[in-house]
């Protein structure tokens, strides 16, 4: 019987993965610079979100934490509401509280529910994605 830690590595890695495509809300015609910057603000949650992975690679829940508190602090930044869409801010909210969840659970020494907590995070990641890729769409 393979240990949660062995299956639950491999699965953030391929759910990350799968997060480098392009994805772009609006068409409205940005500044090229806002563009960018907003890109790039988005980019940190991939770093952020590499970090956790290594901590729990190599078993350093500070590092989880880190990476943690730096995307719940992305989330409630004023470049992450780009829209004021009900079901953005729905998606909005419940990425905080997974990030909370993640946060306690690294505290609390707890690596098996803070795994978990992170695979919901990385799956929060993708729903928000689709989301947003489906509101393009609409447009
Ligand atoms: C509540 C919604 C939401 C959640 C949750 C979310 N994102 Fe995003 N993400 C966005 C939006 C919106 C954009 C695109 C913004 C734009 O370009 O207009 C984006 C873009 C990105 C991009 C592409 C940036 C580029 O190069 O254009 C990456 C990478 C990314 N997010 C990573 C992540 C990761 C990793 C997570 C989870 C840890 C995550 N996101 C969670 C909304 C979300």
């Amino acid at each position: 019987m393979r240990s949660l830690r062995t299956l639950m590595l491999p699965i953030a890695a391929i759910l990350l993965g799968g997060m480098t495509g392009g994805l772009s809300i609006g068409q409205t015609a940005k500044a090229p610079d806002a563009e960018a910057k907003l890109r790039e603000f988005m980019r940190a949650k991939l770093s952020a979100s590499t970090e956790i992975l290594e901590g729990f690679c190599v078993d350093d829940m500070q590092l989880v934490i880190k990476g943690a508190k730096q995307l719940q602090a992305m989330s409630e930044a004023e470049a992450w509401r780009v829209s004021n869409d009900v079901m953005y801010k729905q998606f909005s909210n419940e990425f905080r509280q997974i990030s909370t969840d993640l946060i306690k659970a690294a505290e609390d020494k707890n690596p098996d529910r803070a795994m978990l907590k992170w695979v919901d995070a990385t799956v929060s990641c993708l729903d928000c994605h689709r989301f947003v890729r489906g509101m393009r769409v609409a447009k």
